[in-house]
């Protein structure tokens, strides 16, 4: 028997590579998608372009409740994903969210980055951030799941091999970052209209108002290590989709080159889905998949490190992810669907 999924959130970004993955994972069925504003129009008629039961509408998030499921992909704005997961919840039901509301431990801290009290901080002892590579012993017994940030994705699968050897200085640490236009989500800002956006890169957010600055110092600071402050730095390029992310911190040692290639190598060789090449990846390597390419030069002269890491922000930065996560949640081979 498959297990029965739901998608709150459809029509954006990630809830449409969501259905792209659920129609070919083998052991789970779609029960229900839902839009607020596309609610009774049919999901073969929105997405023509995947094989979806002809007479399947979207519903709305409210009407979702009435349709028992064992997990739900979570897919809105911040807020929203914790407003609802607690009424999944409630249910019985394992919730994976590709927004924020569960990627915090402390409701404070996110109130701290979200600018908006969390909708359900009771939950938040029970939900476990969902970046496999570190954390697949907690995401195996998890009944809640927060999916990293797309650009937290990219820097931390670069930071945390030596962040957990505690090889990363009191220092700030600057993270610079290229994203395609779909990481800012379907609904259209004056940044990401096309004659803004194409022919065009700048940066946005810049230092440490990003709310993903908060994200990735929470899962920086986590083991105990103090590396210092995040400075961020990220740029919206006019490409669709991928992030390209350099990633420069000061090492409290030198390192030779090729022990940092080692460090990384160490850390990753029995992963399926990251990858350290010999030279610097791009985003195209990761296009539409679930891979992150990372590659490291190293200054000893300075003890100054540069790692550069390549994934597709709708990919390994959310919803390939996702599936990761719940391959894992539901003990099912990892990579089921998504090589
Ligand atoms: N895009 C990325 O690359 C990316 C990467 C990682 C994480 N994320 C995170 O994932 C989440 C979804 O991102 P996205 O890019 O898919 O966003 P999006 O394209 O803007 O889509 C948002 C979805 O949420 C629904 N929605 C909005 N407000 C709602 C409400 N009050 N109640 C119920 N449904 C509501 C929308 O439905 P309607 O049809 O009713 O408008 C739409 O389906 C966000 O938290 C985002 O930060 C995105």
């Amino acid at each position: 028997m498959k297990a029965r999924v739901g998608i709150v959130g459809a029509t954006g970004y990630t809830g449409e590579e969501l259905l792209l993955l659920i129609a070919r994972h083998p052991n789970i069925e779609l029960a229900f998608a839902t839009s607020e504003k596309e609610q009774g129009q049919k999901l073969c008629s929105y997405f023509p372009q995947f094989s979806l039961p002809s007479d399947m509408i979207f519903i709305s998030a409210d009407q979702a409740l009435d349709h028992p499921v064992e997990l739900v992909f979570l897919c809105l704005p911040a807020g929203e994903s914790a407003r609802l997961g607690k009424s999944f919840f409630s249910q019985g039901c394992k919730i994976i969210d590709l927004g924020a509301d569960f990627r915090f431990a402390d409701a404070q801290e996110y109130d701290r980055w979200y600018h908006q009290p969390h909708k359900a901080p009771e939950l938040l002892s029970q939900a476990v951030y969902g970046l496999p590579e570190w954390y697949r012993k907690e995401v195996q017994g998890a009944k809640i799941v927060g999916n990293p940030g797309c650009y937290p994705t990219s820097a931390l699968l670069a930071l945390l091999p030596f962040n957990q050897q505690d090889l990363i200085a009191e220092q700030p640490i600057i993270i610079d970052s290229k994203s395609g236009l779909s990481g800012a989500g379907k609904t259209l800002s004056r940044a990401s209209h096309f004659m803004e956006a194409n022919e065009n890169v700048v940066a946005y957010k810049a230092g440490r108002v990003h709310r993903h600055v908060g994200e990735m110092e929470t899962i920086l600071q986590r083991d105990a290590f103090s590396p210092g402050h995040i400075l961020f730095t990220p740029q919206l390029v006019p490409m669709a989709r991928g992030i390209f992310s350099c990633v420069y911190f000061t090492a409290k040692n030198a390192i030779a080159d090729r022990d940092a290639m080692q460090i990384l190598r160490d850390a990753y060789e029995s992963e399926a889905f990251v990858h350290v090449l010999d030279d610097i990846p791009s985003t195209r390597l990761a296009q539409n998949s679930n891979h992150c390419f990372l590659h490291v030069l190293s200054f000893p002269e300075t003890n100054q490190i540069v790692v550069f890491s390549a994934i597709d922000n709708l990919g390994k930065g959310a919803s390939w992810q996702a599936v990761q996560n719940m391959n894992i949640m539901m003990n099912w081979p990892e990579t089921t669907a998504l090589i």
